[in-house]
């Protein structure tokens, strides 16, 4: 956050005499301290959507490196005689790519990758590049690696290059490490050898060496960064409709994705034809990123795991119910799908010695637990007025997972709508079932959210009520169906209810996480990146204001008795408050969703008379339609200030369309 003279001529104005207009009267009551604000309650979602994990968070820069995809070529350009072979060294990718002399001098046999998108290179940077190879009739080869510039005007296209000498028939790894010349969004790799002897190359792979915590099937540092800056309480993967599947056979299978990388099936990746009008036709799931990266990754970001697994359900969107044994798993069927929800939470809790989930885990790099709590069972699933399809099986989950582990808090779901026929069939039913959680979704435009910050209020409190999890949602203006400032605001206008109403939400994760500028499906997104650059939107930037400033417990904050929450006579304001206890200070966060600026008092009952230090935190654009950009990443950023507040009493002017948290010392 960077201070600005903008921002003290906000603040001169945030103190003005004479109000112009009318005045709020805020009443905070600071020694009333309310329910604590759970750890959990602003996270993260991540689905592999907009090619967030493939050509995105995880960094390796190879498409269809294990020459899995149906085309067996895609992604690759050959030259000379090369060709595919099904009998290679990992029994789950059998493919992989035999070069042979091409029986003439002059004609090179080479193959070539374009990466996603092209691989991004940054100059000085180091990249390794490995692949599993063999001489299959004896002796020794010579590869050569190069990184190219394909348009470059220079007598060479290479930008770096390296050798490497492949010995023997036996497959084996090996690897050698290329230092980028120069800065480059669009290189390929080109891979060329001996022409006198056969090789055969399975699994070439190249990875930046400096990843995320420098693992080497690593998270790219920048990407990675962001959500670390994020402060996430919950990270839940691996989404989302991925989950279900468009039929069971491609539904995410959670025991493809662990073990060695270059044995994990490919899966297809549904978001590659979901949208007709945004076709992708090489996007497939190579699970490099896979559940033991999602644990490690949530333990080193310092969020709570929360994976989502299949209920036995393929994505109801896409398949008709009158097909109900046909498109889903069958009751009398459905024990693998349980057991694949009791195996992972021995694959993250369990102990090596005596259970096969958990030595994997340990033979994986991790013997500690992962200290998994909660697991989500079904996505967007939901009931038919005649036909129970996801409750019926939901209770034979929560029934089996219970007897075994009863200290996993479970979530249900109250289906893809945040109110309406089947929310409201659903709600009710989580309850009955027991679950812990009800996962919520609502992606909703400006009216919605204006219109939705009493949604916690009234909610049900008794004891056996499940708590909340918003488990996705983002504010998609009418008409504006992208990221700009606008949309922000009115998240921030909503997380005042989330955070008045920490009693009962436990949990809140803004969807989706991440997307390429080249390869997106679905917007807005809280991180958009290309190949070597990235900008957090300013729906990031609420998210992180909420979590740096999540304080410890509520406090109340009421104007004329009632919460501030955009109702009548509100002026479209919306507000809330905790305390921190850590820091002694009392948080508010006010939004002004209006077009004009809105006097308010603050009334800090408890607090002792006199001034004390503050900070002000301001979210503000001029222009409601703007957003950050990969070439302005920093446009609309929060402000810090320092200032003084009168206690018990203090007049403020907030700005229209702007986001402010006071942190007042106590
Ligand atoms: O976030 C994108 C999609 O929206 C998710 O996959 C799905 O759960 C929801 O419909």
């Amino acid at each position: 956050m960077r201070k600005s003279t903008f921002l003290s001529i906000l603040l001169s104005s945030a103190f003005m005499a004479s109000p112009a207009y009318a005045q709020h009267q805020f009443d905070i009551n600071t020694t009333k301290v309310g329910a604590p604000i759970p750890s959990t309650m602003y996270g993260i979602f991540f689905e592999d959507i907009n090619y967030a994990a493939d050509g995105g968070l995880y960094a390796e820069l190879i498409k269809n490196r294990s020459f899995e995809f149906p085309d067996h070529y895609a992604g690759w350009t050959i030259s000379g005689k090369v060709s595919i072979k099904d009998d290679g060294p990992f029994d789950r990718n059998p493919h992989y790519v035999r070069l042979a002399p091409s029986g003439h001098r002059e004609k090179h046999t080479m193959i070539e990758n374009e990466g996603f998108f092209g691989i991004g290179l940054k100059e000085n940077a180091d990249y390794r590049f490995s692949v599993w190879a063999r001489v299959p009739d004896g002796g020794t080869a010579k590869l050569w690696i190069d990184l190219v510039d394909n348009a470059s005007m220079t007598n060479d296209q290479k930008i770096c290059n390296a050798g490497l000498d492949v010995a023997g028939k036996e497959w084996k790894k090996y690897t050698v490490v290329l230092k980028s010349k120069r800065t480059f969004d669009k290189a390929h790799i080109r891979i060329w050898g001996d022409a006198k002897v056969t090789t055969d190359l399975e699994h070439i792979s190249l990875f930046p060496v400096d990843t995320y915590k420098g693992h080497e099937n690593g998270m790219r540092k920048d990407l990675a960064e962001s959500l670390e800056q994020l402060h996430p309480g919950v990270f839940r993967f691996p989404g989302g409709c991925i989950v279900e599947g468009t039929d069971l056979a491609t539904r995410y299978q959670w025991k493809n994705t662990v073990g060695p990388v270059e044995n994990r099936p490919l899966n297809e990746n549904r978001w590659h034809y979901t949208f007709t009008h945004r076709y992708y036709p090489e996007y497939f799931q190579s699970y490099g990123l896979g559940f033991y990266e999602y644990f490690q990754l949530a333990e080193e970001i310092g969020a709570e795991p929360l994976p989502v697994l299949n209920v036995g359900m393929s994505c109801q969107y896409q398949n008709d119910i009158k097909n109900e044994a046909h498109v889903h798993v069958p009751l009398d069927q459905l024990q693998p799908y349980i057991d694949d929800c009791i195996d992972l939470i021995d694959f993250a809790n369990g102990d090596p010695a005596t259970n096969k989930w958990a030595k994997l885990r340990a033979d994986m790099g991790h013997p500690e637990p992962f200290n998994l709590k909660y697991l989500g069972v079904g996505n967007e699933q939901w009931d038919y007025k005649d036909n129970p399809a996801f409750t019926k099986r939901l209770k034979l989950f929560v029934d089996a997972i219970r007897k075994v582990h009863p200290e996993i808090k479970l979530i249900g779901s109250t289906g893809p709508d945040s109110e309406g026929e089947n929310f409201d069939r659903l709600q009710p039913l989580m309850k009955q079932l027991g679950c812990d959680l009800y996962d919520e979704h609502f992606y909703r435009n400006e009216e919605w959210f204006l219109k939705s910050g009493n949604r916690y209020d009234n909610y049900d409190r008794s004891k056996k009520a499940p708590k909340v999890f918003a488990g996705e949602y983002a504010c998609h203006g009418k008409g504006k169906k992208w990221n700009h400032f606008n949309a922000s605001l009115m998240e921030a206008a909503f997380m005042t209810d989330l955070e008045r109403n920490a009693d009962i939400v436990e949990m809140a994760t803004y969807a989706p996480l991440f997307a390429h500028v080249e390869g997106w499906q679905w917007r807005p997104d809280a991180i958009w990146f290309d190949n070597l650059r990235k900008f957090n939107s300013c729906s990031y930037y609420v998210q992180q204001l909420y979590t740096l400033n999540k304080g410890t417990n509520v406090l109340p904050l009421t104007m004329n008795g009632k919460p501030v929450a955009g109702n009548d006579g509100q002026d479209g304001l919306f507000a809330s408050a905790v305390l921190d206890k850590q820091a002694n200070e009392v948080v508010i966060k006010v939004i002004n969703t209006g077009d004009a600026p809105q006097d308010v008092t603050l009334n800090l009952k408890g607090m002792k008379k006199g001034t004390r230090e503050a900070t002000l935190i301001s979210f503000h654009s001029d222009d409601l339609d703007a957003e950050n950009t990969l070439d302005n990443p920093t446009k609309i950023v929060p402000q810090t200030s320092t200032l003084t507040v009168n206690a018990p009493s203090q007049q403020v002017t907030v700005p229209a369309r702007t986001f402010y948290i006071y942190r007042i010392k106590k």
